[in-house]
């Protein structure tokens, strides 16, 4: 069993990224500017972002943070987004989700400008991405398929098990591993809260990616042995050992999983630091102008 080390992985695209910044301050060029728009003071939005902005200063992009409070309208929000499409300076921006219930997050999403949009969630995007154009690939879906490249897992012709159909991850995943590339040539099959055989196709699956929200959900029982296991949960639970009062679980129970596996993501240290990475090579490409000039 191989563990997919996606920490050290992160560091390296960091590295990457790093050195082309310097490259293009040499040569004069614009420095990549990422600004994020934050409402309110949800915990784990609040960590993401201060995150997102802080591999901003790391990797050597400007950045800069929006805050409004819970209360804020959806007018105010999509005044942000109009002056932040408008801003040459800002080359990408992202509005952290989930947004208060007053909003309506597709109104706000379809207002991005989408040569801005380094999320990748603007309709444009992803029918882009569905249909195998260059666009701008979400940040979660990016950084699993960059593990596998990195690893060198072979994917052709593979069945793929992509557990969760949500728009952010699920479903991308399953168009994204289906195109015709490498990462991909994979058939497969989507499965959420509603399949009725959902342990059998799991246990028909070489690739397993489990993104259903549900701590531990995946057990020895639902994989066959040899599969590839990609844990995209991050749930935190409440824990009495750690400083923060909360441990991230997977969706997989680890310890019994990963001895039928070939490679396994463990949870911390998986998907979740390539996620931040994807966003910053997004930026990278879009100060670049690489995808919609
Ligand atoms: N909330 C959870 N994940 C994400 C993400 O990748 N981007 C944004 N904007 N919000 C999120």
């Amino acid at each position: 069993m191989y563990l997919i080390d996606g920490k050290a992985v992160a560091a390296q695209m960091k590295k990457e990224i790093s050195e082309e910044v310097l490259d293009i301050k040499k040569a004069g060029g614009k420095i990549p500017h990422l600004a994020a728009v934050l409402v309110g003071h949800d915990g784990g939005s609040e960590t993401y972002v201060a995150n997102k902005v802080q591999t901003c200063e790391e990797v050597g992009f400007k950045s800069s943070l929006i805050r409004y409070e819970e209360d804020v309208t959806e007018e105010e929000l999509l005044a942000c987004v109009d002056s932040l499409n408008k801003d040459a300076d800002i080359d990408g921006f992202i509005v952290q989700l989930p947004l208060p219930n007053h909003i309506s997050e597709q109104k706000i999403i379809e207002a991005i400008d989408y040569r801005k949009d380094v999320d990748g969630f603007h309709p444009i995007n992803v029918g882009r991405m569905s249909i195998g154009l260059p666009c701008f690939v979400s940040a979660t879906p990016a950084g699993i398929l960059e593990l596998l490249k990195r690893y060198e897992i072979a994917t052709k012709g593979k069945h793929c098990v992509v557990l969760g159909r949500s728009n952010i991850v699920g479903k991308p995943l399953a168009m994204l591993m289906m195109q015709k590339a490498y990462p991909g040539d994979c058939t497969v099959t989507v499965c959420h809260s509603r399949s009725e055989n959902l342990k059998e196709m799991c246990c028909h699956a070489d690739i397993l990616i489990v993104a259903l929200g549900v701590p531990e959900f995946l057990k020895a029982d639902m994989v066959k042995d040899g599969a590839v296991v990609i844990d995209v949960g991050t749930t935190r639970m409440p824990s009495s050992t750690t400083k923060s009062g909360y441990k991230l679980t997977g969706d997989v129970k680890f310890d019994e999983v990963s001895p039928k596996c070939s490679y396994i993501t463990p949870v911390p240290g998986g998907v979740g630091p390539m996620t931040i990475l994807s966003l910053m090579r997004n930026t990278l490409l879009a100060g670049k102008k690489s995808i919609f000039g």
